[in-house]
């Protein structure tokens, strides 16, 4: 779950609410080289709140990627995200990585709120705190719901994969902003991952993970609020949402839906960032990262819309900004268009195993 592993080269494959992503990258010297990049789109109905409702759909979508962008690997990374994944940074008397592989169960049980016999967890000890003096150091307490791992991993290897390793996506976002721009060790940063379903917020103070929350708000609120508001249907509300035009719709309209929605949405982030500033130490976040599929939101606008409403800099993260790529093979126009909803995927690509 933490850190990018060593071992051999992996597919990263995000498993999102609205497209399957594969994505793999090649390591030469430190700088990664984009090999293959594909995406499926999947119908709604087929992954609801994280859920996955037909897996053979999801299947047939990994495989069309996998034999569309002739990928040969069969070892890939996927991730998990929604209200079955609980990651708490925790503060635990001091004890040894084997001492606490002991006791996690039961450390973790009041932080929990599912059974503890229902979840895997993993968990990561702050170097920086296990020198320091005094009898505390801080961990990372990660906990995903049984059923939720069993049920992606089962359909990866329906689609003919071995999931070698289950992360989360807000860990992903991490790897993949770690290498496509500098950490500044001393700021707050907040990686926020808007998709269809799930907004992913990953507060980070240089390398360490300081708040993580999965939050079920997305783009499929956007399309859900025009459609019953308009009257529409679901393919013409997610037209009206992406600027396009639809007969008898006056677009003043649907931009006061949007503009309420995104309202929500920075609500949902100032509540975190209020948490946050409330029982973190460390309480300067000096900027946003967007990405998500929603980061295009009237054409990115929705970026300025928050920077106003949350006061702080938000900037839209691009997950090939340290990517090089064959523009043979692939379009830039094409990789500018998908890259905010392969920030998860890369982070994924990044790992080793
Ligand atoms: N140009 C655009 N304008 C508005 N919304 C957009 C645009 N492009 C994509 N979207 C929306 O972004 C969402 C897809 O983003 P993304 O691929 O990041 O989500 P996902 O990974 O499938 O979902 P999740 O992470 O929530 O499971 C969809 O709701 C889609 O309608
Ligand atoms: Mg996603």
């Amino acid at each position: 779950m933490f850190g990018l592993g060593k071992g051999k080269q992996l597919i990263g494959l995000d498993i999102g609410t609205s497209a399957v992503k594969a994505i793999v990258l090649k390591e030469q010297y430190k700088n990664y080289q984009l090999q293959a990049l594909g995406m499926e789109p999947l119908p709604p109905e087929v992954i609801v709140d994280g859920s996955i409702m037909d897996s053979g759909v999801v299947v047939e979508a990994i495989q069309k990627i996998l034999s569309n962008q002739k990928i040969k690997l069969k070892n890939a990374a996927l991730s998990v995200s929604g209200h079955s994944v609980i990651v708490k940074r925790i503060t635990l008397p001091r004890m040894s990585q084997e001492e606490l592989s002991d006791s996690i169960h039961w450390e973790a049980e009041q932080y929990i709120p599912f059974d503890i016999e229902d979840v895997n967890i993993d968990f990561h000890i702050f170097d920086s705190q296990t020198d320091a003096s005094g009898g505390e150091m801080d961990v990372i307490l990660v906990a995903v719901k049984k059923d939720k791992v069993n049920d992606y991993t089962n359909l990866v290897r329906q689609a003919g994969l071995n999931p070698v390793v289950v992360d989360v996506d807000g860990f992903a976002l991490g790897n993949q902003y770690e290498i496509n721009y500098s950490l500044e060790p001393d700021q707050d940063i907040a990686l926020i991952d808007i998709g269809a379903g799930v907004m992913n917020i990953n507060i980070m103070h240089g390398k360490d993970h300081m708040l993580y929350r999965d939050i079920s708000i997305g783009g499929n609120q956007f399309t859900d609020a025009i459609q019953k508001e308009l009257n529409v249907s679901f393919d013409q509300a997610e037209q009206l949402k992406l600027g396009e035009t639809v007969e008898g719709i006056n677009p003043d309209s649907v931009n006061e839906i949007i503009n309420s929605v995104a309202e929500d949405i920075s609500h949902e982030i100032q509540r975190s960032f209020d948490y946050y500033k409330a029982t973190s130490s460390s309480n300067n976040i000096v900027r946003v990262v967007l990405t998500g599929g929603c980061s295009k939101v009237r054409g990115g606008g929705i970026a300025k819309f928050l920077s106003e409403r949350l006061g702080i800099e938000v900037l839209v993260g691009n997950p090939f900004n340290n990517i090089t790529y064959n523009e043979k093979k692939f379009d830039p126009v094409m990789i500018q268009e998908v890259a905010p909803l392969s920030a998860v995927a890369v982070g994924l690509a990044l790992r080793r195993g």
